[in-house]
C-alpha cells in the first residue's frame, strides 16, 4: 500500500475501506479523544484520508492538522467538510526518512500504518513524535 494505491482508491474510498469511526460502536476511541480535547489545544490527524474523524476533532479542538500521503484523499476531505475552518490540510509522507511537521498537543493515527514494508512502518513510528510538542503517552 504505497501512495499510488491510496491515490487510486480515493474516489471509491467509502466503498472499499473499513470505517473505524462507524465501527467505534462503544465510543472507545471517541471517548479517549474527547477526554484529551480542549478548545485551547491543537490536534494532528495523521493518515486522515477523506476526513471521517474531522466531525469529532474540529469542533473539539482549536486547530486540526489533517495530514495524509494522498492529495486525492485530502481534496475529498476538504470538499466534504468546508464548515470546519480550523482545519489545515497537509500532504506528507510519514514513512519518509525524515519529516518536519507543525507540532500539535495531541496526535491521532487511526488505521493508517498499513504498509507491508518494515522499513516504512519503522519510519512512520519514528516520525510520529515529530507531530507532537511533547510525547507523554503512547497508545497502541
Ligand atoms: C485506512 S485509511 C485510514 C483513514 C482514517 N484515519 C480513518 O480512520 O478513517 C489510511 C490512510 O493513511 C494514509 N497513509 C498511508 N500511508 C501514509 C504515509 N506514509 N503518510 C501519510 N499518510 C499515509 C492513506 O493515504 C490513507 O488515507
Amino acid at each position: 500500500m504505497d501512495r499510488n494505491y491510496w491515490e487510486k482508491i480515493a474516489p471509491d474510498y467509502n466503498k472499499e475501506i473499513f470505517d473505524v469511526l462507524k465501527n467505534d460502536k462503544k465510543s472507545i476511541i471517541r471517548t479517549a479523544i474527547i477526554k484529551r480535547a480542549s478548545p485551547a489545544k491543537t490536534v494532528a490527524d495523521i493518515g486522515c484520508a477523506v476526513g471521517k474523524w474531522l466531525p469529532v476533532l474540529a469542533p473539539a479542538f482549536k486547530q486540526v492538522l489533517a495530514l495524509d500521503i494522498s492529495i486525492e484523499n485530502l481534496a475529498i476531505a476538504q470538499r466534504t467538510y468546508p464548515q470546519y475552518t480550523n482545519v489545515d490540510y497537509i500532504r506528507a509522507d510519514m514513512s519518509a526518512a525524515k519529516i518536519k511537521l507543525q507540532k500539535c498537543d495531541l496526535a491521532v493515527c487511526i488505521n493508517a500504518i498499513l504498509t507491508d514494508s518494515v522499513k516504512k512502518r519503522d519510519n512512520f513510528f519514528k516520525n510520529y513524535p515529530a507531530s507532537l510538542r511533547k510525547v507523554v503517552t503512547w497508545y497502541w
